[in-house]
């Protein structure tokens, strides 16, 4: 990767002959984690939340401490700087001095693009908002290439909540760029996909619908995606207990789908996946999470220049 794209802030920063390497590498490192127990040896993430989480924080610390580094960083606002009115700005340019890659998730739309421009040390947005979220989809990648053996010629379903939830918005960027992909978004009115995401599709010439139920569609899909309801996005509660439960995935919808579909959640589920389709083989969203700490591990490798010295 080049100087210019040391940052991941959209997953559009990455060539898509980056992005191919670093799945590539993330592959590798799945078959073998010991050989890469020492490439990050001396060096330090810093981990800066401030809005939730549990997987992508820990999968980012977990890929680190797999790799031999060390990991620093707090996972609320109220437990750094932020609580008593510190900038985004001043935080990351600060924690710059302290670690040689920082990963970071706010709630402010924009935060870690603002952020990166105060530092010379690889930002990785984890989440802004309900804008974008990079390494989701970087982590979805990795289980569709996985357990499908490829990245295009799909059709990719997407429930839920496309309105506010981030990990869709990246993940429809980046799957429009590979031939036959066809998208059907699937989610009531109110919670449609933004206009942005609607022209990247149209921009991408992929073939592209909404439906509002997903019985529709069941048996056309190769991907579904299902999200939860993002409520911390909401502006009133009545809405969100009115729309929370509109998608219940469970055995008997699965009935028509395909025999190979890969189910798929960013996690956390709340009601929307029913407990008992995660016996059904095609259930792959665990799976996912543990392509999580692997694609990350991935990522820092490359953000910090070091792929290359595996490779010697
Ligand atoms: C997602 C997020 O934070 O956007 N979770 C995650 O990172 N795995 C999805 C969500 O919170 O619904």
């Amino acid at each position: 990767m080049n100087k210019k794209t040391r940052n991941l802030i959209s997953i559009r920063d990455i060539t898509r002959k980056d992005l191919e390497e670093m799945l590539a590498l993330g592959q590798r490192i799945m078959e073998c984690p010991g050989e890469y127990k020492d490439v990050c040896r001396g060096k330090k993430l810093a981990t800066l939340f401030f809005e939730s989480s549990t997987r992508t924080r820990l999968s980012f610390e977990a890929a680190m401490i797999e790799l031999g580094g060390n990991v620093l960083g707090f996972s609320s606002a109220d437990s750094s700087s932020a609580a008593k009115g510190e900038s985004v700005s001043d935080t990351v340019r600060t924690v710059s001095f302290y670690a040689d890659i920082i990963a970071m998730r706010h709630p402010k739309e924009g935060a870690p693009k603002a952020a990166c421009t105060r530092t010379e040390v690889p930002v990785i947005n984890a989440g802004d908002g309900g804008h974008f979220h990079p390494t989701q989809t970087l982590t979805d990648l990795l289980t569709i290439k996985t357990e499908k053996g490829r990245l295009g010629s799909m059709v990719i379903g997407l429930c839920g909540d496309l309105c506010f939830g981030r990990t869709v918005h990246s993940l429809i960027e980046a799957m429009s760029e590979y031939p036959g992909n066809e998208f059907i978004l699937i989610s009531p009115e109110e919670l449609r996909a933004p206009d942005y995401i609607r022209m990247i599709l149209d921009k991408s010439g992929c073939s592209w619908r909404e439906v509002r139920k997903m019985e529709e569609v069941m048996e056309d899909l190769d991907v579904l995606y299902m999200t939860r309801v993002q409520r911390e996005r909401f502006f009133n509660e009545e809405d969100y207990a009115r729309l929370k439960d509109t998608y219940i995935l469970d055995a008997e919808k699965l009935i028509p789908a395909k025999p190979d579909l890969c189910i798929m959640h960013p996690l956390p589920r709340v009601n929307e996946i029913s407990v008992v389709v995660d016996d059904d083989p095609r259930a792959c969203y665990f799976r996912q999470a543990l392509c999580g700490k692997y694609i990350r591990m991935a990522l820092i490798m490359t953000l910090l220049g070091l792929e290359k010295e595996m490779r010697r």
